[in-house]
């Protein structure tokens, strides 16, 4: 992993790319969130939750202005790392968790949707929990002004409130997870392979 973020941050145009890629995916983490909040019994932690994965998003874009102004406007695919990889794996991870939650619990409609928040929103964290401190230690090793330690603070955080949620959701959490997890990793596996190639191939 540091081996590809280092040839990703030593390389400007990769660089942006990277992190409008980061930003894209911070802002679908962030509609999700929204997708799936209850209209009335949404809570503070959820709330605050969908505002900061949407300042990620706004974050990230920012940060490609350190790197060359204008760069990167969009998320269309032309500006983004592994594209079809990146612009499907929350939708991809959503649908398959929610197929397992229907079939191995039989949650249906909010219970659902608010059981597919939880787990999809764990995995996630414990993913952004081993990647921004990565990425964080490759841009202070080469010296880059671009930093991500506000967003690896908040993620710490998520990860926790994610955990509480979960342990009052169900006694069978853990093993929710568990699986959960499994199945980001696939979808992590294949689109970091994506990534390689296209960055080995630069
Ligand atoms: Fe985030
Ligand atoms: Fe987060």
């Amino acid at each position: 992993m540091e081996h590809i973020l280092a040839q990703i941050v030593n390389n400007p145009a990769t660089h942006a790319k990277w992190l409008n890629t980061l930003s894209m995916m911070e802002n679908s983490g962030a509609r999700k969130i929204k997708n799936c909040e209850h209209p009335i019994f949404v809570n503070e932690i959820i709330l605050k939750h969908a505002a900061e994965e949407a300042r990620h998003a706004y974050y990230l874009k920012k940060q490609i202005q350190k790197i060359e102004v204008g760069a990167c406007p969009t998320y269309e695919s032309q500006y983004l790392l592994a594209p079809a990889f990146s612009y499907y794996y929350l939708d991809v991870l959503d649908v398959k968790v929610c197929k397992y939650l229907k079939t191995k619990y039989g949650y249906t409609n909010d219970k659902l949707k608010y059981a597919a928040y939880l787990l999809v929103t764990y995995a996630i964290e414990v993913r952004a929990d081993e990647l921004y401190p990565i990425y964080q230690n490759v841009l202070t090793a080469c010296k880059n002004s671009v930093n991500v330690k506000s967003i690896i603070a908040e993620e710490e955080n998520h990860l926790l409130e994610m955990r509480a949620q979960l342990r009052v959701f169900s006694p069978d959490w853990e093993q929710m997870c568990a699986d959960t997890c499994a199945m980001e990793k696939e979808l992590f596996m294949d689109w970091y392979s994506e990534l390689g190639k296209e960055i080995m191939g630069n």
